[in-house]
């Protein structure tokens, strides 16, 4: 790596931060197109956002994103923002247009729900237009994935959650806000025998299947072709919920093309070029 006098500067803040996998996947992407950017993690906590936000304004950093815990507190922090920014309630990727201080303006976005399409894409999976959706989860991931549903035109998005209230809330915001039908309903085997076998996806946001996290309790039964289970985990690579998803001959993608598209559209969002998503993906699984 060769820093110039003229090197673009892009990162990562979060509280903790030291775990990201956005670094090399970002360098990679620079480092094929031979553009003169880096990119680097920055330990920011809750107290210091704002502040830490004006020093990468006033210094003329081109790019951030945000993880834990920043996203939701960047909505009071920008100049304008996305649709999907505002109805997923997360900012997970800062532009600051060249100029810095005081003109230098910040454009809040969220690369999530278009990364998730994206991957489905890569992954030849058809988008269920005209179809039932199940979406397990309703927290802000589930915001995400409701916001990516909702613009594709499926018939009905089922929120299926843990705390029920919450999936009620969050398909109240699908309904007012992306004019979808959606239903709220708690995580019983009642809600998943009713609603599963007429869908065409089931997706899981929520982070029961992950390492170290107590797993879902799906009925394998009701994983069967010609559903398609999405889990947007990718550390399992294969969690329970798409292994019996799998054994049963559903299709079955991971979180992983997901976390590498969203990181690809924020990259293009500040370089404008054209991202090399399989040379960042290369970098995300050499990295884990
Ligand atoms: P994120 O932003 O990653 O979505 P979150 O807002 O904390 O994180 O939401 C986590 C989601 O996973 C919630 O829907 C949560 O259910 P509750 O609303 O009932 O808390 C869900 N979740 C986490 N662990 C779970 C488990 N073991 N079984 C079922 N749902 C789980």
């Amino acid at each position: 790596m060769n820093i110039t006098g003229r090197t673009q500067i892009a990162g990562v803040i979060g509280d903790p931060i030291s775990h990201t996998r956005s670094p090399a996947m970002h360098n990679a992407a620079f480092a094929a197109l031979g553009l003169d950017w880096v990119y680097v993690p920055f330990h920011v906590t809750a107290e210091d956002l704002k502040s830490a936000i004006a020093g990468f304004r006033a210094a003329g950093v081109r790019g951030i994103n945000a993880t834990v815990p920043h996203k939701p507190a960047l909505l009071n922090m920008v100049d304008s923002m996305s649709d999907e920014a505002s109805f997923i309630g997360a900012i997970n990727t800062l532009t600051f247009e060249p100029g810095g201080e005081p003109d230098g303006r910040v454009r809040g976005d969220n690369t999530d729900a278009r990364g998730f399409l994206a991957a489905m894409q890569d992954h030849d999976i058809a988008v269920p237009d005209g179809e039932r959706v199940v979406v397990l989860g309703a927290g802000g991931a589930a915001r995400a994935v409701v916001a990516a549903l909702g613009s594709v035109g499926v018939s009905e998005i089922v929120i299926v959650n843990r705390t029920e209230s919450r999936a009620l809330d969050l398909a109240a915001r699908a309904r007012d806000r992306m004019g979808v039908a959606a239903r709220g309903c708690p995580l019983t085997s009642d809600s998943l025998e009713e609603a599963l076998p007429s869908a065409a996806m089931l997706v899981n946001t929520t982070s029961g299947g992950m390492h170290g996290s107590t797993p879902l309790d799906v009925d394998g039964r009701l994983l069967a072709p010609p559903l398609v289970v999405y889990d947007i985990v990718y550390s399992p690579p294969e969690t329970d919920l798409l292994r019996a998803a799998a054994a049963n001959g559903c299709d079955v993608l991971n979180g992983l093309s997901m976390l590498v598209h969203q990181a690809a559209i924020a990259f293009e969002c500040w370089t404008g070029a054209s991202a090399p998503v399989d040379v960042m993906r290369d970098a995300l699984v050499a990295s884990l």
